[in-house]
């Protein structure tokens, strides 16, 4: 989605909002965060000592790149889902064999647009493509001009969390079907670790998180005519045990009215907006729901403490 909402893209935005806070259980989809603001403060939260899995990540490609490029095997096509700042794909594609091609979707569009620009100077020899989409629902894939190996999809950062169980199968039957078969799936999932090193890591001592969960709201107020009150709301991250997941919340501080686009929303004293959900998931758990979406799995990687794991999966022979 490009980052200043116009046309329809507005239409969508002021219709998930007024869907989302219409609910008896006010929600607004994550998504949203990635304004050109979010993405610049998403890439701070990267580098903060609490938000773990970010060097985590990075250090483990970094460890077992070798490794990792003999499964995806020579000529690989990467496709990157929410590509971001596609530095963790250079890992990759420093390792790998004759990449072929590396075609990066992302929803922040000015980001991917200068991303995208820095890889293409970088490896001149790979073809990269890019798509500015909204990649949790289908998108349709440029085809690159040269044919390759193995089709890979890299999904790193466990964004993989930010979905409910079933909307990461489907997603992952999205993926599947991308690579078909021969295809792989290289993903980055945040382990269930201790509640105060996850809640740590989504309320920084810093106040990044805080100011990224807030920006919704800014951004709510600029581009679709709001006027919530930034003093008046509070950033929350609960780890939920239950359900084996971060939830962020903004939690309105007294009793008021705001008002989008003409239409006025009820706030409770101490109610709260649910803005995004962060699953973790033990090995097993994640390799279950790849399963259930029609992969094997081939190879985990993960770190000396156990905070985060890179799972190698192939698409498995009955569902090709
Ligand atoms: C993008 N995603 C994987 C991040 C996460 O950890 O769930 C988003 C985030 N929210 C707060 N901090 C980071």
């Amino acid at each position: 989605m490009a980052s200043d909402a116009n046309g329809s893209t507005r239409e969508i935005f002021l219709s998930d909002v007024i869907g989302g806070l219409s609910k008896s259980r006010k929600r607004l989809e994550p998504k949203y965060f990635y304004d050109a603001r979010g993405a610049e403060l998403f890439n701070q939260i990267c580098q903060l000592d609490a938000y773990y899995p970010t060097r985590t990540e990075t250090g483990i490609l970094d460890t077992n790149a070798d490794d990792i490029a003999h499964y995806l095997g020579t000529d690989a096509v990467l496709v990157e889902y929410g590509a971001g700042s596609l530095e963790k794909v250079r890992i990759l594609l420093d390792a790998i064999s004759n990449p072929v091609a590396l075609i990066a979707v992302d929803i922040s569009a000015d980001q991917l647009d200068r991303a995208a620009n820095d890889v293409r100077a970088a490896y001149p020899e790979l073809e990269v493509l890019h798509v500015a989409a909204d990649f949790t629902r289908p998108v349709d894939l440029p085809e690159p001009a040269r044919v390759g190996g193995n089709p890979v999809v890299f999904f790193p950062g466990s964004t993989i969390g930010n979905f409910d169980p079933d909307d990461a199968i489907e997603f992952m039957v999205g993926a599947r079907d991308t690579v078909g078969p021969g295809g792989m799936l290289l993903i980055g999932v945040d382990l269930k670790k201790d509640s105060a090193r996850l809640e740590i890591a989504y309320d920084d001592p810093a106040g990044v998180t805080a100011a990224f969960n807030l920006n919704l709201l800014t951004r709510i107020n600029r581009e679709l005519g709001g006027d919530f009150d930034l003093d008046t709301f509070n950033h929350v991250a609960r780890y939920n045990t239950n359900l084996g997941r971060i939830e962020m919340h903004l939690k309105s501080t007294k009793a008021q009215t705001v008002t989008i686009n003409g239409q006025p929303f009820d706030f409770a004293e101490g109610e709260t907006i649910h803005t995004e959900n962060s699953y973790k998931y033990s090995i097993e758990e994640f390799q279950a729901l790849a399963e259930r979406a029609g992969f094997k799995p081939m190879q985990v990687w993960t770190d000396a403490e156990n905070l985060f794991a890179v799972h190698l999966f192939k698409v498995a022979a009955d569902t090709s």
